[in-house]
């Protein structure tokens, strides 16, 4: 059985995934609108990806008798003014995930709850990878400061991002 202390915060990092998704949803809309199909692809992936992570506390609270409890999901920024922003935005925001992460590992550690402990472990690698993938389109778009032709290719490589099978820590 969890612990009221470690439910609780679970249930808080699920509404962080879940306004991770509707971040990325929004974003992800932004550039569609802005015709960048490729940046538009690799966000709703990325947004499909949270909506994993929030499943993902979710079965691991019914397996520990935890009660899930959703509350009301934050409206998301809806406009940025350049790519570059909204990707900055994105690795930012991953940023902060992390150090969610980090503060529930922290406590489950005090909570001397070994088993949140380890599930954790494998949010804490994917926040490694969720960091260094936004900030690798982040270094690109500096690179490239906006030069059409180069976006053009970028927007085309990103459009090859799917939804990976382990996405969800599964495999
Ligand atoms: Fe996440
Ligand atoms: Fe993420």
């Amino acid at each position: 059985m969890i612990s009221e202390k470690i439910a609780d915060a679970i249930n808080k990092q699920i509404n962080e995934e879940m306004y991770s998704f509707y971040l990325y949803a929004a974003m992800s809309a932004h550039f569609e609108h802005n015709n960048l199909k490729g940046f538009a692809k690799w966000m709703r992936v990325q947004s499909d990806e949270e909506l994993l992570h929030a499943r993902k506390f979710v079965d691991y609270m019914h397996a520990r008798g935890g009660r899930v409890l959703y509350s009301k999901i934050a409206a998301p920024r809806l406009e940025w003014d350049s790519v570059l922003e909204t990707m900055t935005d994105a690795y930012n925001h991953e940023c902060h995930i992390s150090q969610c992460i980090n503060e529930l590992s922290t406590l489950a550690i005090q909570e001397k709850d070994h088993a949140t402990h380890g599930m954790l472990e494998w949010f804490v690698s994917e926040q490694v990878e969720e960091e260094a993938n936004a900030d690798g389109i982040v270094q690109q778009l500096k690179m490239i400061e906006g030069a059409p032709s180069a976006m053009f290719m970028l927007d085309r490589e990103l459009a090859k991002r799917t939804l990976a099978p382990d996405a969800g820590g599964a495999a």
